[in-house]
């Protein structure tokens, strides 16, 4: 009987559920398989803590967010972080730790589930002679060689709804309002949110902009009677003057930076600039949370079977991807060639400097 590991690595994101649902009931069902759930993550690899999941513990969780194992972004067995008795912080090498319970659980594959530092760690694993199927989860929509991952849906599904009930007291008010929205390097939830939403300004890593830009568009509103705008930014939107706003570094992490921030600088840039009255808003976490949409539980549990197949038929190497409208495999090694990042030709671009959107370029 094949034995099936789980895990879930990185930032959580609605959906994961799902996955781990699908992949459950089908290799159960479909070969007769144990499924192994990791716990936290990579984290729990190195530290062996793993359950065997049965039909109950699948039970009932399409709907619910987050991730019944756990997940953590500081378990990456090469970059392992040990604190010492007085506190320190010790980055270490686990990855042989991380093998030596992947083997003592008798895993026949690890199904990953993860964003672009997941599939990096279950790379560098298959190396070590582990089997590895991966499935790509991100709110921020950011990985290659898949159009689509679950959790994006739901998070600019969230931004929109906040964007629409920023409008009404934005116009109330005749303010200005700002509203931060995550997506680390790459501009999708913004994009999308500020166009479902009809953001006025949007503002995204892979578009410089420039102050002038954004007062000359919030000023000709005004001039035009609309005594009102909403500028949707992106949390890794570089400010003019240079760099991302990082909010925090924490060593410990694969990625030590925290973004966040931006908002509030562009709200005090727009007041000085304007003189119009502004305020700020940052969904942070809120775009994680929750229940996901429909269309993310249908394209999670789509990735969850094919990566119970695949894990089943032992087609290791491979990661699930949403290609137009068919769920296929790729290479994990695919998924990692670099971010996927909004590009100005980007058709969503176009469509939203049609309808008179700004990107703060002037
Ligand atoms: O990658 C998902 C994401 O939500 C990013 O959009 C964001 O920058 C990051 O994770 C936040 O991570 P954390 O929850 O660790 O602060």
């Amino acid at each position: 009987m094949q034995r099936i590991g789980v895990l879930t690595g990185g930032g959580d994101c609605p959906g994961l559920n799902c996955v781990i649902r699908a992949i459950t009931k089908t290799v159960m069902t479909e070969y007769g398989a144990t499924v192994v759930g990791v716990e936290d993550g990579f984290e729990g690899l190195v530290d062996g803590r793993m359950r065997e999941l049965g039909n109950s513990d699948v039970s009932g969780i399409i709907s619910l967010g987050g991730t019944i194992l756990g997940t953590s972004n500081k378990g990456d067995p090469w970059h392992f972080p040990v604190t010492g008795a007085d506190q320190s912080v010790t980055i270490t090498d686990a990855s042989a730790q991380a093998m030596a319970h992947y083997r003592q659980w008798e895993l026949d594959c690890l199904v990953a589930v993860g964003g672009d530092g997941t599939m990096n760690i279950a790379g560098k694993l298959a190396g070590l002679g582990a089997n590895l199927v991966g499935v790509p989860k991100t709110i921020d929509n950011d990985l290659a060689a898949t159009d689509l991952t679950f959790g994006h849906e739901t998070a600019v599904a969230v931004a929109t709804e906040a964007i629409d009930r920023l409008h009404t007291t934005a116009s109330s008010h005749h303010r200005v309002m700002v509203i931060e929205v995550m997506g680390r390097y790459a501009g999708w939830i913004a994009l999308r949110a500020g166009l479902g939403g009809g953001a006025d300004i949007i503002l995204i890593p892979e578009i410089p902009f420039t102050w002038e830009g954004v007062f000359r568009k919030v000023l000709s509103r005004s001039r035009h009677g609309k005594r009102f705008s909403i500028v949707c930014v992106a949390e890794g939107a570089k400010l003019p003057e240079g760099g991302e706003v990082v909010k925090a570094y924490d060593s410990k992490r694969t990625d030590a930076k925290q973004l966040g921030g931006v908002g509030a600088f562009v709200a005090q840039r727009i007041t000085e600039g304007t003189g119009l009255e502004t305020r700020v808003t940052v969904l942070g976490h809120l775009l994680r949370g929750g229940s996901p949409v429909p269309s993310d539980r249908v394209l999670a549990t789509r990735f969850g079977v094919l990566a119970g197949h695949l894990a089943a038929q032992r087609r290791y190497g491979l990661m699930a991807a949403l290609h137009g409208s068919r769920v296929e495999p790729v290479p994990i090694k695919d998924a990692i060639a670099g971010l996927k990042l909004v590009t100005r030709d980007d058709e969503l671009v176009q469509v939203a400097k049609s309808v008179g959107t700004s990107f703060g370029e002037v």
